[in-house]
């Protein structure tokens, strides 16, 4: 059999084959470009950028759990400045698409980042992590369903590249967070980012984590962020980036089946820099074995009970 077709079209994105590395999990790639190519891969997300730069959360700010880890490492970043002058120079030479991920404390600072980054060479598209706190309100913008259809309608109107919210988990209903965002004007949605946890120390009765509560990422929440992508894929008629313990080729394989066109990688990188190559390969490797031709085949694909 001729080798399997793995490029994707992402909401106008031609990406090489559906594999990327997940926000905050790969810095600007210059910390992974020394054991990883990531040239191959089929995009790179960058760090969550804010206006200001942030020195994030006390230490510590990561936490090993069964099958997964906490942190609250609290969007440490460079800043959109010295993103722009000094990272981005640097991630252009992968010639790899671009989804720049920007959070702001307020609608105006998403959209103000998003004018700052429109017409950059190299921005192939924004990602927003809307899992942050509204300074005004105290709620975050990706668990309620208005603050999400301002901010993602906000950020279109400055930007003319692929907006792409990225959802949080921690809601009720992520189906009624996905359709805001729609209605808000989103071309495609990530999901999931982290979900709220604790773990303590029954030794010292402290908190593993500094700030108590952290985002708990990694195997342990695949059948969950599997379950929010199969739910969003019935009810919202957008492109999907399925994220969540991704390790493997065939765990990526389940979420294009649930029905995400493309799958990012986070966690896994903190076992092996390769594992977003590693997960492309593992995905070639299957559709030969299956004898699918093209990836884009098992987008939705997966078959009901009694088919
Ligand atoms: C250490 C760490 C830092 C992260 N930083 C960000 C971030 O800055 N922005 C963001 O949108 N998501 C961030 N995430 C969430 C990941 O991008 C991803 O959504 C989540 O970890 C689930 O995928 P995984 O299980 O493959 O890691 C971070 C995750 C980890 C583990």
């Amino acid at each position: 059999m001729k080798k399997p077709s793995l490029a994707v079209e992402l909401a106008g994105l031609r990406l090489k084959n559906p594999v990327m590395t997940a926000s905050g999990t790969c810095g600007y790639a210059e910390e992974l470009a020394p054991y990883a190519n990531l040239s191959g891969l089929g995009a790179v997300v960058v760090k969550t950028i804010t206006l200001l730069p942030r020195v994030g959360n006390p230490a510590p700010r990561i936490a090993e759990t069964p099958s997964g880890m906490l942190n609250s490492i609290g969007l440490q970043n460079v800043g959109i400045e010295a993103f722009l002058r000094a990272k981005l120079p640097i991630l252009r030479r992968l010639k790899v698409p671009l989804l720049v991920n920007i959070a702001g404390k307020s609608v105006e600072e998403y959209a103000e980042l998003a004018k700052r980054l429109e017409g950059v060479p190299g921005v192939s598209a924004l990602e927003l992590n809307i899992s942050c706190p509204n300074v005004a309100g105290g709620l975050d913008y990706g668990t309620d369903p208005q603050l999400t259809r301002e901010v993602v309608r906000a950020v279109k109107q400055a930007s003319s590249v692929p907006v792409i919210p990225k959802l949080s988990p921690n809601v009720t209903d992520i189906t009624v967070i996905a359709q805001a965002a729609a209605d808000g004007g989103a071309d495609a949605l990530s999901l999931i980012n982290t979900l709220l946890g604790v773990a303590i120390d029954p030794h010292s009765r402290r908190p593993k984590i500094h700030t108590v509560t952290g985002g708990l990422s990694g195997p342990a929440i695949k059948p969950v962020a599997l379950r929010m992508v199969w739910q969003v894929a019935q009810s919202v008629p957008l492109p999907l980036i399925g994220i969540g313990g991704i390790q493997t080729g065939e765990d990526a394989v389940e979420f294009l089946l649930a029905g995400a066109a493309a799958v990012q990688v986070g966690t896994a990188t903190f076992v092996d820099p390769r594992a977003p190559l590693t997960v492309r390969d593992g995905i070639a490797a299957y559709c030969a074995r299956h004898g699918v031709r093209d990836v884009r085949d098992l987008v939705g694909a997966m078959r009901a009970e009694g088919e």
